[in-house]
């Protein structure tokens, strides 16, 4: 492959890493951070701080915001990882746990993709190392055989390793970042060796609120975190923000021809999550049933850009209810037989009243496939 075609492909991924999507804000940053980095750190934790929660520098740079939110939140989870203890990203699904955590590991060591996905079937070599065995085989175990994991790579390398879903991953994997955590060495005990962590070494780990007993941490591991609790949005304004950033984001990747009129059925989406999720509504006067998903910020942030592609591509140009309902059903019926009922009740209840939501009233029955 030639060098020019290397780096078209490079600009066509369909998903660029945070360090590369937001590189000239990071590079900017760098420029004029005068404060102390920790050890192989790129930016002072001020400044990540501010790659996260956004500012104006004083030659006029914008740094847009990535985590909108409480900025003590953010000040925590940064100097964290300035200490001896690791990060625990802990929230209800689609609070930008994982968001926060690429974002953080771009800002601090320009690399965000030493990453492990937890599932229950996650190994313990993803966590330490594995064997390429044709090497095992024909010399014996050796360094040159070990085929070294996320987290043994950003151990040697002084960089942050991501650990996504931690409390699904089995109890006797995660035991095996007890070590790694507390003494900063990952023992190989077929080479009677030991890969020792690197300055700038620390780990990210997000958790899932809503997965609690399904493999609780350890209370050993526990200790070896600190644990930052990241919320769901406070206010509708603080959402519909969140989710116009994102939807604008979005949709100027995938290069979405403009639609007019978004705001208005961006709020109301946002503003049926947020009642539904209460089980109330805005006015506080109808207590109304909850769906039993989590009517995440993320995914108001897919129905809206969802909606934005249907208007762009077969409606008119504009976004309107109709294209929306659909995803909001899906949102919200997750289990149709309990959600069901949960939802027309709520049509029924809150939104047909709503003298301006007549169209979207009359959208959403046409979605319902009953
Ligand atoms: N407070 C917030 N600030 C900025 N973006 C947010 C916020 N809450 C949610 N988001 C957006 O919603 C999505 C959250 O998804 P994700 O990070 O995968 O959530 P989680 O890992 O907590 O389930 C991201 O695209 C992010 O942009
Ligand atoms: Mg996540």
């Amino acid at each position: 492959m030639s060098a020019e075609s290397g780096e078209q492909v490079e600009r066509d991924v369909l998903r660029a890493h945070a360090e590369d999507a937001f590189a000239d804000e990071l590079a900017a940053l760098a420029a004029a951070d005068e404060r102390p980095r920790p050890p192989r750190w790129k930016l002072s934790p001020w400044a990540v701080a501010t790659y996260l929660l956004g500012g104006t520098l004083p030659d006029g740079t914008v740094i847009s915001p990535k985590y909108i939110g409480p900025r003590r939140i953010v000040e925590v989870a940064v100097t964290t990882l300035a200490t001896d203890r690791a990060l625990l990203l802990l929230g209800v699904p689609g609070t930008a746990k994982t968001w926060v955590a690429e974002h953080l590991a771009a800002a601090v060591c320009g690399n965000s993709t030493l990453l492990v996905q937890g599932t229950a079937g996650t190994p313990e070599e993803a966590i330490r190392y594995g064997w390429n065995y044709a090497q095992l085989l024909a010399h014996g175990p050796s360094r040159a055989a070990m085929v070294a994991g996320p987290v043994m790579r950003a151990m040697s390398r002084g960089l942050l390793a991501r650990v996504e879903e931690l409390t699904r991953v089995p109890a006797d994997v995660q035991d095996s970042l007890i070590t790694i955590l507390s003494e900063k060495t990952l023992p190989v005990p077929e080479l009677n060796d030991e890969v020792r962590a690197v300055r700038g070494f620390n780990l990210i780990a997000t958790a899932n609120d809503r997965d609690r007993g399904v493999n609780e941490l350890s209370s050993a591991l526990r200790r070896r975190f600190n644990t930052v609790v990241l919320p769901l949005p406070a206010t509708a304004d603080a959402e519909v923000e969140i989710v116009s950033r994102r939807v604008a984001q979005l949709g100027s990747g995938l290069e979405l021809p403009p639609v007019a009129g978004a705001e208005a059925e961006l709020r109301r989406v946002v503003t049926v999550f947020r009642e539904l999720r209460a089980g109330l509504t805005e006015d506080g006067r109808t207590r109304l049933k909850t769906p039993s998903g989590p009517l995440s910020t993320a995914e108001a942030i897919s129905v809206v850009t969802g909606g934005l592609a249907l208007a762009a591509h077969f409606g008119d140009g504009v976004l309107r209810s109709a294209d929306v309902a659909a995803g909001i059903l899906g949102a919200v019926v997750k289990d149709p037989a309990a959600d069901t009922l949960v939802w027309r009740e709520y049509l029924e209840t809150a939104v047909r009243p709503r003298a301006d939501w007549q169209d979207f009233y009359r959208a959403c029955r046409d979605a319902d496939p009953a």
